[in-house]
C-alpha cells in the first residue's frame, strides 16, 4: 500500500476535516435561514452574555452569512464596529450583501482563516463566535493568534457544543443512521462540531494560548431542526441537504436514504410542535475568557 491510499483508508469520506472554504460553506450558505434559525436561541443567549456596549470593538469569528455580526453593530452602536472574519468566500459575499441592505455603518467582513487572519484595526476590544471556533487543526496556535488580535484585558466569548451525548438532535439523528449504515468511531478532539466538547481541553487550550479567567455556563435548551415552523418531513430534507447524516447516506443507495428518511421522519413527528417545529434539545458550552 502506498502513502496516499494508507491515508484513503484511514479517512473515508465522513471523517475529512469539513471543507469551510469550499463545500460546506457552500451547504451552510444554500439552508442559511434554517440554520440560524436552528442556533438563534443560542446566539441570543451568548450575546446576552457577552453584553456588548455602544463603542467596542468586536471581532465576529467565523460569522458565517452574518447574523450575529449585524447583531453585534447594532449593539455596539454608534461609535463602536465589528469585523466579521470568515474562511467561507461565498458565506463573506452573502453577509456582505446582507450588511448593505441593513444599511450598518459600523460593520466590515474579511474572508480569511481566522488562525492566520492579520487585521488593520487590531487590537479589538472583544471576540465573538457562534460555532466558528471548533475546526482549526492547531487549536493552540490558532487562539495564540487570535490572543494577538484582542487588547490586554479584552475579551473573548464562545459558544461551542457540549457533547454528543447530551445532545439529542444529534443523538437521535445519528440512531437512526446507525440502523442502515456504519458509522466510524469519533475521533475526541478531532476539529469538527464537538471538538471542544471536552471542556478540559478547551480550558487547556485557552490558558496555553495566553488566555485566563475562562468561565463556561451551560446553555440547554430547545432548537428547532430545520428551521421555525419545519414540519418532520420538511426536517428531513434540511438533514439529509445540509448536516452529517445526509454525508453518512450518501452513495448508499436509493432505498436506504428512503427507509432512514421515513425512520427520521418518525422520530422528528415525537418532537414536533405544531407553529413551533421539530423542537429538539441541544446542550452548548458558552465560554468567556480574558486576553
Ligand atoms: C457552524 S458555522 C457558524 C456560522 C456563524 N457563526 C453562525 O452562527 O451563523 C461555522 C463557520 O465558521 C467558519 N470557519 C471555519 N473554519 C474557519 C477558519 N479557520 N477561519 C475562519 N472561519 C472559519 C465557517 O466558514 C462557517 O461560516
Amino acid at each position: 500500500m502506498n502513502n496516499d491510499s494508507a491515508n484513503d483508508a484511514l479517512k473515508p469520506e465522513e471523517l475529512k476535516p469539513e471543507d469551510w472554504a469550499g463545500e460546506m460553506g457552500l451547504k451552510w450558505l444554500a439552508s442559511l435561514s434554517l440554520f440560524e434559525e436552528m442556533i438563534a436561541p443560542i446566539g441570543d443567549a451568548l450575546l446576552g452574555r457577552a453584553d456588548y456596549h455602544d463603542g467596542e470593538t468586536v471581532i465576529d469569528l467565523g460569522c458565517g452569512g452574518g447574523a450575529t455580526t449585524l447583531a453585534i453593530s447594532r449593539n455596539v452602536a454608534p461609535s463602536g464596529k465589528v469585523m466579521g472574519v470568515d474562511i467561507s468566500p461565498d458565506l463573506v459575499a452573502a453577509a456582505q450583501q446582507r450588511a448593505e441592505q441593513s444599511g450598518a455603518t459600523n460593520i466590515g467582513f474579511t474572508c480569511a482563516d481566522a488562525s492566520t487572519v492579520s487585521l488593520a484595526d487590531a487590537p479589538y476590544d472583544r471576540l465573538f463566535s457562534r460555532f466558528g471556533s471548533m475546526f482549526f487543526e492547531d487549536p493552540v496556535s490558532a487562539f495564540s493568534h487570535l490572543h494577538s488580535l484582542l487588547r490586554k484585558g479584552g475579551r473573548i466569548d464562545l459558544a461551542v457544543w457540549g457533547p454528543p451525548r447530551d445532545n439529542l438532535w444529534m443523538m437521535e439523528m445519528m440512531g437512526v443512521v446507525r440502523n442502515h449504515v456504519e458509522v466510524p468511531p469519533a475521533v475526541p478532539r478531532a476539529p469538527g462540531p464537538f471538538a471542544f466538547e471536552d471542556l478540559e481541553y478547551l480550558g487547556e487550550i485557552m490558558v496555553g494560548s495566553g488566555f485566563s479567567e475562562v468561565k463556561v455556563e451551560t446553555y440547554d435548551g430547545l432548537q428547532p431542526v430545520g428551521g421555525v415552523g419545519a414540519t418532520p418531513e420538511k426536517a428531513v430534507e434540511f438533514a439529509f441537504a445540509s448536516l452529517a447524516v445526509g454525508r453518512l447516506l450518501n452513495d448508499k443507495g436509493e432505498a436506504t436514504r428512503e427507509a432512514a428518511g421515513r425512520e427520521l421522519a418518525d422520530v422528528f413527528a415525537r418532537h414536533h410542535i405544531p407553529g413551533k417545529g421539530v423542537m429538539m434539545q441541544g446542550k452548548a458550552w458558552l465560554v468567556s475568557a480574558i486576553a
